[in-house]
């Protein structure tokens, strides 16, 4: 997830480039760069770091002449996040300047293939390669329009760009798939985007593009046209009444409600390229040996995402598996044994405690792998191989999309593992080979009626100043996360237990002012779950549980959710105790993003 801006008009294009990318920063903020056009050709600044950086190598420049330009901030996904991999990039002969969010699917062959025609690259970015295949299509077809069309029949992937021609002063070209991009239309001026707020101050009048489409734009004129057929369209052009804020949050109230719904995307986004032709594609696993023993070391959300994990990769890839906290891990003595690998996950790559554990496991001299969402980020950098989740910022403290790419990669990671190992049942692997990318529009029709349900429950029980959660299986681990959510936005006090544990001693807690949230889907665990809430309620507990239709223990409660296949269950219990904990802390008033205590990343021990 990247941020692009272009600007054409009759201000100085740099400080409104600028100060576009300022409010798309939220969108990533590894890097960032702008191209703008100068008597003598195409000028690129980029700068490493958060856009104070940029704005340092600028502000010696004189750009005010310049009224046309593009710009980029940047969230890493091929390569680090170093300046030579900051956009906008060139071609060879510096005639094109693109800035580009999405990932090209097909970038290795293409580059290898312009590699052996005398090309030469500066960056580890597909975004070069894209420029340059651009360029090349110009150079067949004798028009950038042309050209621009050219490229994208060989391309594969997600992409929104921007591209300046030095031939063409004044001109900006744009196309999308599957990564967002619409356009400002002012007066005398105009705008392309990732999102609304980068325009915002000067026009409300916006134009959605829609895939396949691409854009031409100068300062009084703009058309769109078919990407493929070049046919032009018709687009309408529609009035934004939102302020800068609420644009950034798309509209959504928080940052964690707009993280919620992005869970679909994000579980796509995790899946792009990955699944080939009915196998898992996962090269950062092939450089190690496929663990003899797995110790899943992590906090927090992430540490429940590991706790997830373990049950399938016992199960279907058969290798033990350990899962740390890791601020345990890091003082306890523990035993390495030969084949061991060491799995770190965190969403920031910054967690001090996670990043000792790794320093412990390099000690002992276990491999370490690492699943990361940001890219370059400390344990990235000092795990021995790195598994992106590419679930783009997360906001909110509260972790919420985090948790669903991690799962995700998990899953695949599983399956990986399981096929190499030669112990994984093909009809399993079928199966979630064929069910996993229907997931997500799966989720997206659910999400609206699961934030319904949560609203009114959570009403409901507001009241309630302790509550368990229970589960068993894959839902324990959701148990103990929908406990964590909850107590950390609307500090309503509440314990994750495996539901056949409260025997043991927690159970002597329930009356009826403390609730239970229950998992009681339809699996075969759910006799012995039942089992569980009967004793609960037994003792005048009230209950409300997440079951699937046909199956549901009698309880107060009951929040039906429609029934998917094994774990791709728990890809809707995920958003459903998190947006009861999100509707709980709206209702209480409670300041969702920011809770009080906490910070985003944990950078101390
Ligand atoms: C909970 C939450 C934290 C983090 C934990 C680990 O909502 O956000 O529990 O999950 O601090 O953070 P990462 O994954 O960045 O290592």
């Amino acid at each position: 997830m990247c941020g692009i801006i272009g600007y054409t008009g009759h201000r100085p294009a740099i400080p409104a480039i600028v100060e576009g990318l300022r409010r798309l920063e939220y969108r990533g903020y590894d890097s960032a760069g702008v191209a703008y056009e100068e008597p003598q050709g195409l000028r690129v600044i980029r700068a490493e770091g958060k856009l104070g950086a940029l704005d340092q190598k600028i502000a010696g420049l004189d750009t005010a002449s310049s009224v046309c330009g593009i710009g980029h901030t940047r969230w890493a996904t091929h390569g680090l996040p170093v300046e030579r991999n900051a956009h906008p990039h060139m071609d060879g002969d510096c005639r094109f300047a693109l800035v580009h969010n999405g990932i090209i699917e097909n970038y290795a062959e293409l580059k290898a293939e312009l590699m052996a025609e005398g090309n030469v690259f500066h960056s580890e970015t597909d975004t070069e390669v894209l420029v340059h295949v651009i360029a090349k299509g110009v150079d067949l077809t004798g028009d950038v329009r042309r050209g621009i069309s050219w490229a994208l029949s060989r391309i594969d992937g997600a992409y929104a760009f921007a591209l300046l021609s030095r031939e063409h002063p004044g001109k900006i070209w744009a196309s999308r798939k599957a990564s967002p991009l619409l356009m400002g239309i002012g007066t005398g001026e105009n705008f392309l985007a990732s999102d609304i707020p980068a325009f915002l101050p000067y026009t409300r009048e916006v134009v959605f593009l829609d895939n396949g489409e691409l854009v031409e734009i100068d300062a009084g004129s703009w058309q769109v046209f078919d990407s493929l057929t070049l046919e032009p369209k018709v687009k309408e052009v529609k009035h934004i009444s939102w302020d800068v804020q609420a644009a950034q949050k798309d509209g959504y109230k928080h940052f964690m409600l707009k993280e919620i719904f992005e869970q679909p995307k994000v579980i796509r986004d995790c899946l792009t390229g990955r699944i080939q032709k009915g196998r898992v594609v996962l090269p950062e696993l092939d450089a190690l040996d496929i663990p003899g023993r797995l110790t899943i070391v992590a906090c927090g959300t992430s540490y429940h995402a590991g706790l997830w994990a373990k049950y399938l990769l016992e199960s279907w890839a058969r290798i033990p598996v350990q899962v740390e906290i890791a601020s345990e891990f890091r003082y306890r003595d523990s035993v390495f044994l030969p084949g061991d690998l060491v799995l770190t996950i965190s969403q920031s790559g910054e967690t001090a405690d996670t990043q000792a554990a790794i320093r412990i496991a390099r000690e002992a001299g276990a491999p370490i792998l690492g699943l990361c969402n940001v890219v370059g980020s400390s344990i990235a950098r000092e795990s021995d191989s790195v598994v992106y989740t590419q679930a783009g910022p997360e906001i909110s403290v509260a972790s919420t999309k985090a948790m669903c790419s991690q799962m995700v990669l998990l899953l695949l990671m599983t399956l990986s593992w399981g096929v190499r190992k030669g112990v994984l049942q093909g009809d399993i692997l079928e199966r979630c080979l064929h069910d996993l990318p229907l997931l997500p529009d799966q989720l997206e029709a659910e999400l609206p009626t699961i934030r319904e349900k949560a609203k009114t429950l959570s009403q409901g029980y507001a009241d309630a100043r302790s509550f368990f959660f229970l589960g068993r299986g894959l839902n324990f681990p959701l148990a103990l996360e929908g406990a964590l959510k909850l107590k950390e936005i609307s500090y309503i006090h509440a314990e994750g237990y495996a539901a056949g544990e409260m025997k043991h001693g927690p159970i002597a807690l329930v009356d009826q002012h403390f609730p239970t949230f229950a998992m009681a889907l339809g699996d075969e665990l759910l006799q012995k779950v039942a089992s569980n809430l009967q004793e609960v309620q037994a003792r005048g507990g009230r209950i409300i549980a997440l079951v699937n239709p046909g199956a549901a223990p009698a309880v107060e409660d009951p929040w039906v959710l429609p029934d998917m296949w094994g774990p791709l269950k728990s890809f809707l219990v995920l958003p459903a105790v998190q947006l009861f904990a999100y509707e709980m802390a709206v209702y209480l008033g409670k300041d969702v993003d920011q809770p009080r205590n906490l910070a985003k990343s944990v950078t101390v021990e």
